[in-house]
């Protein structure tokens, strides 16, 4: 049997990380959840790692989570399995991470993508939590990171009711960074992810750190993070070497350190 989750390396730096359960949608069983979240472990220590895209198919980023591995577990075996330590570790990963969005992000797949850092989306991708039509609610983020997202109000609308929403729609909230014609949509997420790589990678670091951190804290604290991160940076031969080209009209080599 194909493996769930493949690895694959569209360009130098960057990791596409694809979903692959195309029979079950895409849907996340724990082996597809341990994998990825051991992949984006391991890439967000792999320092010749920039950027990372996470995507599924054509029809299905992720149905979710797998109902049919869930449907007759108790609660202690629910805890057992660890899931919120595997999205945990999904949501630590180091390195930015670019969903590309094609066909449905579901439940756990709509939660997946909200861990991501840019989401870009096929004009025709649906998204949704559609939890509550099967008893249950969100578990991987889906009552918070959607309300922090797009409000009290648009989030009660589809976590109350499960119904799902398209790209523009989530384009207009917020949710998604980009709409593209579907077929383009991995092509987009790679585009981005080499651009990124491209940047010296301890500022794209502490850049992530201090928007996901600063999201979490009172303005005062997360201004003040942002302040020493910037400060930390100038301790990196990327700053120097980043304004020297600048100022020599030349194009920067940054080294990573
Ligand atoms: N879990 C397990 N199997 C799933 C699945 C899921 N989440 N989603 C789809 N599948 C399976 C179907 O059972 C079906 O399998 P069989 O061929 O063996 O019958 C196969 O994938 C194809 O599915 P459909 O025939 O339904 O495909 P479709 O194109 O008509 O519809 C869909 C696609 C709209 C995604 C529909 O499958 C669907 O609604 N899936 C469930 C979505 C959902 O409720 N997700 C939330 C799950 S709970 C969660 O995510 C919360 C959490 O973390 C705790």
């Amino acid at each position: 049997m194909a493996d769930p989750v493949l690895l694959e390396r569209p360009a130098e730096g960057v990791w596409l990380v694809r979903i692959n359960r195309p029979e079950a949608r895409n849907a996340l069983n724990l082996e597809v959840r341990k994998l990825l979240a051991r992949h984006l472990g391991d890439l967000g220590e792999d320092t010749t790692t920039r950027a990372i895209v996470l995507t599924g198919n054509d029809k299905s980023f992720a149905a979710g989570a797998d109902i049919k591995e869930m449907a007759e577990a108790g609660t202690i075996e629910m805890l057992q399995r660890g899931i919120h330590r595997l999205w945990r570790a999904i949501a630590a990963c180091p390195k930015p991470v670019i969903a590309a969005v094609n066909g449905y992000a579901l439940g756990g797949g709509c939660e997946l993508a909200m861990t991501c850092d840019i989401i870009i989306a096929g004009e025709s991708a649906m998204f949704g939590q559609p939890e509550v039509k099967i008893g249950i609610i969100p578990g991987g983020g889906g009552t918070q990171r959607l309300t922090r997202v797009a409000g009290k109000f648009k989030a009660m609308k589809y976590v109350l009711t499960g119904e799902l929403f398209g790209a523009r729609e989530a384009f207009e909230m917020g949710l998604v960074s980009e709409v593209v014609p579907d077929a383009g949509v991995e092509k987009r997420a790679v585009e981005l992810a080499l651009l990124i790589a491209a940047l010296p990678p301890l500022a794209v670091q502490l850049a992530k750190e201090a928007v996901l951190a600063g999201m979490d804290a009172p303005l005062t604290s997360a201004l003040a993070l942002e302040a020493k991160s910037l400060q930390i940076l100038f301790s990196s031969q990327d700053q120097k070497e980043g304004m020297r080209a600048f100022i020599e009209k030349r194009k920067p080599k940054f080294s990573g350190r």
